[in-house]
This record gives C-alpha cells, sequence and structure tokens, in this order.
C-alpha cells in the first residue's frame, strides 16, 4: 500500500505500522472489514485513503484568523487530559496555547502538589499510587450548560476518579472508586450533575480478593455513580462485557455506555470474535428505585445493583440496563445537543449507531431504538458537535475527520454513505475529538480540535519518541467547509478534551483568605511550639522574608511547618523548598501549606523560595539547624 501520501503532503514518510504488520498491508482495504482480521488491521494504524478524498471535497475555505495577538485572551478554556502525566492540562483557544497543567494522579514540584500535608495525604489515601492516566476530562454543568464550578477526570490505571476545584484550577479531591479496576469512561448525568460517572473496563472477580482467579465467566465490570459534592460512590451497577466509554442524557433518565468483549474473553482474539457488541442504557431512575428497595448486594461498602443481562432485576418491564447490539467494539458514545440521540461510534465498522433515545423506554426490543447506521468511513472513534445538526467522527484509520448530517443519517438506509457532508484529513490517526461546548446543550459551533495519536513528520525530529498532535479545525463555516487551522504537538498522551467558554468560568486570582479551609497564619501568630520530639512552626512568607530567620530543632524531630504567603499582589508566589528533606510547597498569593518531615540528619539547610519573586528572591532564605542529638 502506497497511502500515507492520502494525506495529501509532500515529504511522505512510510507508515511504520504498515512496516511493521504485514498482515495488514495484504489486505485490500475494501475488504478491510470482512478479512476477519479487524483486530489486527486496527493495529495497523494506516492512513488510509478516504471513500470520498478531501481533495474533492476541499472548497475555498474563508481565511479564519485564530491568531490571537500578544497580550490578548482566548475566547475558550480547553481542558485536556494529560494521559500517563496523571495530569490536566488548560489551553487557551483558538491560540493553542498552553495556559496551566493541573497536576491530579502524578505528583508536580512547581505546584507543590503531593508536597504539603494535605495533597499528599489525599493521594496517599485514594491508594498511594504514584501515577496515573487520565483520559476524559469532563466540567460540571447546571441545565446542560456548564456552570464553572468543577472538572472531573478519571484514572484509568488504579480505578480512581477526582474532581478539579475550578476556582482555584486544582484538584480538592479523589475518590479510589471500589469494585472497579480501570475506570475508562467519566462523564456527568444532566442536566444538573447529579452523579459522575466512572465507567469500569476490566472485568475481574467481585471482590477481587484472590476468588474466581482463572474463572472468567464470573467476572465482572460495573458503572459508578459518584456524588459531587461528596465524591462518595452511590451506588455501581454490574454488567456483562467490558465497557469503554459513556455519556449521559440530557434529561436525567438515561446514561450511555460503550463495550468491547461481550464475548467474556481475555484474550484479543476472543474479545473480537462476536460480530456485534453492546451499547447499555442505564435507566438511572430504575436503578436508584432498586437501591431504594434494597435490591442491591453491599459489595467494598458500595450498594452493588446486578444489572447482567439475565439478573431479575433486569427483566420484567422496566430493566436496569438495556443492551443495544451494535456492530463490533463500539468505542465512544455521545448524545446530541439536543438530547434526541446517543451515537455510537463503529471502531472496527465502518458505521456509527443512531440511538433514539426517547424510544428507548417505549420499545420492547432496544435494538428498534437503533433508528440511524450511516457509513462513515474507516475507524469512527469518536463524536462531537456543532449544534447545527451536524455531528464529527474521528476516523482513526483513515486519518480523517467527517463531518455528517444527524437527521439524514436517520432519514437515510442503513450503512448509507449519503450523510457525509465532508471529510478533512489530519495528522494522524485521531483518538477523541472535542468541539466548544459540544457536551452542553448549545454547542458554539466554531471550533474543534482532532486529538491525532500520531505526529511522524509534522515536526522537528525530537528522537524515537514523537509527539502526539492536536490540530484546530475551524467548522464555523457551513459553505466554506471545515479548514485545518492549525497544529500543535501534546506530550503524551491527551485522550480527550471539554471545551468551555471564558465566561463561564471565574477562577480566583489569588487564595480567599476568608475561606474556612485556609486557617492562614497571620503576622501576629508567627509561632514556634516543641513538645515531645514534635515542632510546630507558624510562619509567614513575603518579599523577602519567611516568618523566621532560623528554625532550630533537634535530630529526630518531627517537624510541621505551616506557612501562608500574605502576599495580596496577583501572580507573587513564593515558595518554600527544603534541600535534601523532599519539600517543596508552592504557595499563592494568601495560600496556606503545611508541611511534615523528619529533621533526621543534623547540620544546617536553606529554607529558600523556588520563585522568582523579586530582585532579592535569592536571598529570600531562612536556615533549618538541626542539632545533633546528645
Ligand atoms: Cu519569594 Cu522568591
Amino acid at each position: 500500500m502506497t497511502d500515507t501520501d492520502s494525506n495529501g503532503r509532500p515529504g511522505d514518510v512510510s507508515n511504520a505500522a504498515d512496516d511493521r504488520d504485514p498482515l495488514f498491508a495484504r489486505i485490500p482495504r475494501r475488504d478491510f472489514m470482512k478479512a476477519g482480521a479487524a483486530t489486527g488491521a486496527l493495529t495497523g494504524l494506516a492512513g488510509c485513503t478516504s471513500l470520498l478524498s478531501s481533495e474533492e471535497n476541499a472548497t475555498a475555505a474563508a481565511d479564519v484568523d485564530a491568531s490571537v495577538p500578544p497580550g490578548e485572551h482566548d475566547e475558550y478554556y480547553g481542558f485536556l487530559s494529560g494521559g500517563h502525566s496523571g495530569e490536566i492540562r488548560v489551553y487557551g483557544i483558538p491560540s493553542m496555547r498552553q495556559l496551566m497543567r493541573i497536576p491530579v494522579f502524578n505528583r508536580e514540584s512547581a505546584r507543590g502538589y503531593g508536597f504539603d500535608d494535605e495533597t499528599r495525604g489525599m493521594l496517599e489515601d485514594a491508594g498511594g499510587y504514584t501515577w496515573g492516566d487520565t483520559h476524559h476530562p469532563r466540567v460540571s454543568q447546571t441545565d446542560n450548560d456548564y456552570d464553572g464550578r468543577w472538572a472531573f477526570v478519571n484514572d484509568k490505571a488504579n480505578g480512581r476518579m477526582a474532581r478539579i476545584d475550578l476556582k482555584y484550577f486544582e484538584t480538592d479531591a479523589i475518590v479510589d472508586v471500589p469494585n472497579q479496576q480501570g475506570t475508562h469512561g467519566a462523564c456527568c448525568m444532566l442536566p444538573d450533575t447529579k452523579y459522575v460517572f466512572g465507567v469500569g473496563e476490566f472485568r475481574v472477580p467481585m471482590p477481587n480478593d484472590g476468588r474466581d482467579l482463572d474463572d472468567p465467566d464470573s467476572y465482572t465490570s460495573n458503572i459508578a455513580a459518584i456524588d459531587p459534592e461528596t465524591m462518595n460512590v452511590e451506588w455501581e451497577v454490574l454488567v456483562d462485557g467490558n465497557m469503554d466509554n459513556g455519556d449521559g442524557g440530557k434529561n436525567g433518565r438515561w446514561f450511555f455506555a460503550t463495550g468491547y468483549n461481550s464475548e467474556s474473553a481475555v484474550t484479543e482474539s476472543g474479545m473480537s470474535e462476536s460480530d456485534t457488541d453492546w451499547v447499555k442504557a442505564f435507566d438511572v431512575p430504575a436503578i436508584e428505585e432498586a437501591v431504594e428497595a434494597g435490591e442491591y448486594e453491599e459489595i467494598g461498602g458500595v450498594p452493588v445493583v446486578d444489572g447482567t443481562r439475565d439478573s431479575s432485576l433486569n427483566e420484567g418491564d422496566r430493566p436496569l440496563v438495556r443492551y443495544l447490539d451494535v456492530s463490533k467494539s463500539p468505542h465512544g458514545v455521545s448524545v446530541t445537543p439536543d438530547g434526541k440521540y446517543a451515537i455510537a461510534s463503529g471502531k472496527l465498522d465502518p458505521t456509527c449507531s443512531v440511538i433514539d433515545i426517547e424510544a428507548l423506554g417505549e420499545v420492547d426490543d432496544p435494538n428498534e431504538a437503533v433508528v440511524g447506521r450511516p457509513s462513515l468511513g474507516m475507524g469512527p472513534l469518536h463524536t462531537a458537535y456543532d449544534g447545527r445538526g451536524h455531528a464529527y467522527t474521528t476516523l482513526f484509520i483513515d486519518s480523517q475527520v467527517v463531518k455528517w448530517d444527524i437527521e439524514a443519517a436517520v432519514e437515510a438506509d442503513a450503512e448509507s454513505e449519503d450523510p457525509v457532508v465532508e471529510k478533512i484529513d489530519v495528522h494522524y490517526n485521531p483518538g477523541h475529538l472535542i468541539a466548544a461546548e459540544s457536551y452542553t446543550a448549545e454547542p458554539a459551533g466554531d471550533w474543534l480540535i482532532s486529538l491525532n495519536k500520531l505526529s511522524k513528520d509534522r515536526f522537528l525530529p525530537v528522537g524515537p519518541v514523537h509527539p502526539e498532535n492536536d490540530q484546530l479545525i475551524y467548522i464555523g463555516d457551513d459553505d466554506a467547509g471545515m479548514e485545518l487551522v492549525k497544529d500543535t504537538p501534546a506530550y503524551a498522551e491527551p485522550h480527550d478534551a471539554s471545551i468551555v467558554h471564558k465566561s463561564k468560568l471565574e477562577p480566583a486570582s489569588t487564595y480567599d483568605p476568608a475561606d474556612p479551609e485556609l486557617d492562614p497564619v497571620g503576622v501576629d501568630d508567627v509561632d514556634i511550639q516543641r513538645e515531645d520530639g514534635r515542632v510546630d512552626v507558624k510562619m509567614t512568607s513575603q518579599r523577602n522574608q519567611f516568618g523566621f530567620e532560623d528554625i532550630t530543632v533537634q535530630e529526630g524531630d518531627e517537624v510541621t511547618i505551616t506557612v501562608t504567603n500574605i502576599e495580596t499582589t496577583a501572580d507573587l508566589l513564593h515558595s518554600m523548598a527544603i534541600p535534601e528533606h523532599d519539600v517543596n510547597i508552592k504557595l499563592a498569593p494568601q495560600e496556606t501549606r503545611k508541611v511534615t518531615f523528619a529533621a533526621d540528619e543534623p547540620g544546617v539547610y536553606w529554607m529558600y523560595c523556588a520563585f522568582f519573586c523579586s530582585a532579592l528572591h535569592l536571598e529570600m532564605r531562612s536556615r533549618l539547624l538541626v542539632e545533633p542529638a546528645e
């Protein structure tokens, strides 16, 4: 195959995937889905020519100005997951400038996250793992619109969910979801974020305590409903098969999750044997009633209801979970802005399934609620919306974004390509994509980001590990068509994102001294207390001193230092770093942090400020004197 050039760019690079996967190279692409080797082919990561080449579609797009001149602000915040880094990254859109990184499951020294007692304790209480794998940042909503309170993100690696306070842009809660290994999907129950759902991916014995080790038939996965205020897991629902991504309906009734492995297998070939898998539709009020009626088993401290296909709770008039048969291994699912449809992408099949949400509550056979199945291209993964009736779906294998008409797909015959409006090449192999405010009832309809897994030749080479490529596409002009505006290299691995208009957020510019949780140290509170091998220091920081010029402790003391940055000037950060003690706390204006450490080695240690705060920044330091034990 000579396919990579289909991306229409000079400087063709050989497709590494084709080089290493001779199986894929042998399969004529039109027969790709019939080859019975679809999973092998999917891992082939090819950038094939599209059915409808983008050259044919290229119209004279209007010149789009995505520049944001120096000193000016962006229109939107983009919250992108940081994958293996365990963080969230905040971008300005459309500039694609990275504005901030929010550590979540990782320790991060510039923000002192995981170093002070509170954040270190939060990470330890949530399992104490040193990494996480963030995938799906979702922002809380009220009445189907962003309310600016929180962002949530999952840890696929360790089965956790975190909450980020969007006043301070910092993680304020993490829950280690019981009974769940591999929390993949994360999303909100709308219209008012009643729950945050963690979608469990890896099937394991329940509970996973050593029983049923090699009895895969008894493994299960579940969804967890988490209260956004308390971050308590309120209930879980057991299901058959794996789960993957999810999205909540807009009216408080349904929640959808895609899943592969209806086969309940434990090997790749086993997981892709069947031609169909399920989209699961969870009837949330019915589940709440079952919990209320005590129809659950408590496992790991959580009420767990049985939503497997053959369970008694899942039979009768009001099954808890409806299993819809869709083509093999569906991947993304997202609900249209008007709340009418849930659209599940085929991944190993070129179609998407359009599910009529209202019909779902009325039909006997849930498969009758599938009202459209447009054929979009190779490897459809995720779908976003512009609010003008179009859906945009990433085509992982074709390396394209396809724009299509949702109602046309409902009216067209199954597997028709007629609903396709336009395709645009992206570089390369996109996973998620996100349009501005796509998860709300009223998407903005102007910007879309394609989160591409590979960048290949798009940037200066930096060794064998390539950056990924987040591409900005203008979708605001239906006549001119989609226009690729910007490449943005990204460190692995942004999976998903949410884009929120700046008017919906009100970030604080300093900490709030009236916040009862902060308990600040005032200038009059500076103090040292000693008792039985414990030293308790309270001090301030401001240009260019800490509250004490020196602090003397005994070898072996446990030392707690609480510091308040008493600056009121925005952006005037200090920190307190202590060499050879693994201490570094960041102090934004009016912020208070507490850190506890052992003074185990006699000697002189300079406590210094690690943020450049003024011309006398280097001089801003105090001594920690650790006296040898008698
Ligand atoms: Cu304070 Cu540098």
